[in-house]
C-alpha cells in the first residue's frame, strides 16, 4: 500500500483477496470470445469490499497476466485511486466482460469493444461477483460497464457522470474509462476525463455508510 492512500476499514476475515470462481469462468462458452483469448480474467479484491470497480474487458496485458487492470489503463486507474485516497487492495476490481476481444493489427492485438450480446452473455459472472462481494457502491468505468451493471444496452454515460444512481439497492457511480484518459484528443480532454474519474472515486468513498 502506498503512503497517503486511505484504507477503507475491512474486518480481518474480509481482507483475504479472492479470485472469483476462476475454474468455472475459464470454461465459460456463453459467447465466442473465449476462442481468441488466452484465458478468462476474473475479478480480484477483498471478498466483501465496500466498493467494486467494473471495467470493460481485459486488455492485451490483462489477457496474458490473468489479472484485471495491470496494463496502461490500470496505471491510470492506480494513479486516480491514489489521488482519491483509495488503496487499491481495499477495493474489488473486475470487468463486465471477462475475455479479451481483439483483432489483429500487424503484430499487435487491437482492442475491440464488446457487442451487447457479449456483455449480456457475461452478465451472470458479474452478478455472481456482486452477490458474493455485496459492495455498497459500484463504480462503472465506461459505457460497457454501465450497460452491464444497469442491464440496459441503451444506457449512456453522459447524463450519469457526477450523478450517482441507485440500482438494485446499491449506488452506481459512473466515470470515464481510464483508457479514455490515454486516448482523449488533447491535454484538456485528458485532464478533464482524469478529474471525472478521481472525483467519482471520491464520491464512491463518501457514499459508503
Ligand atoms: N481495460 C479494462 O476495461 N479492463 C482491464 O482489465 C484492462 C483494461
Amino acid at each position: 500500500q502506498r503512503s497517503g492512500a486511505a484504507m477503507i476499514p475491512i474486518s480481518a476475515e474480509r481482507a483475504q483477496p479472492v479470485r472469483e470462481a476462476s475454474t468455472t469462468l475459464d470454461q465459460c462458452r456463453r459467447c465466442e470470445l473465449w476462442k481468441s483469448a488466452t484465458q478468462a480474467v476474473p475479478g480480484v479484491g477483498p471478498q466483501q469490499a465496500s466498493i467494486m470497480l467494473v471495467g470493460e474487458q481485459p486488455g492485451d496485458q490483462e489477457d496474458l497476466a490473468g489479472l484485471p487492470f495491470v496494463g496502461p489503463a490500470g496505471a491510470v486507474l492506480e494513479r486516480a485511486m491514489q489521488d482519491a485516497g483509495i488503496a487499491r487492495d481495499s477495493i474489488y476490481v473486475t470487468n463486465a466482460v471477462k475475455h479479451f476481444k481483439w483483432e489483429p493489427r500487424g503484430k499487435r492485438r487491437l482492442h475491440k469493444t464488446p457487442a451487447q450480446r457479449e456483455i449480456a452473455a457475461c452478465h451472470d459472472w458479474l452478478e455472481q461477483e456482486l452477490h458474493n462481494v455485496k459492495p455498497q457502491v459500484i463504480v462503472a468505468l465506461g459505457s460497457t460497464a454501465l450497460k452491464s451493471i444497469l442491464q440496459d444496452g441503451a444506457a449512456t454515460m453522459t447524463p450519469l457522470i457526477g450523478t450517482p444512481v441507485q440500482h438494485d439497492g446499491r449506488w452506481v457511480v459512473t466515470v470515464y474509462h481510464p483508457s479514455y484518459v490515454l486516448r482523449a484528443p488533447d491535454e484538456e480532454n485528458k485532464r478533464q476525463a482524469y478529474r471525472v474519474i478521481v472525483e467519482g472515486l471520491r464520491q464512491a468513498l463518501r457514499l459508503i455508510v
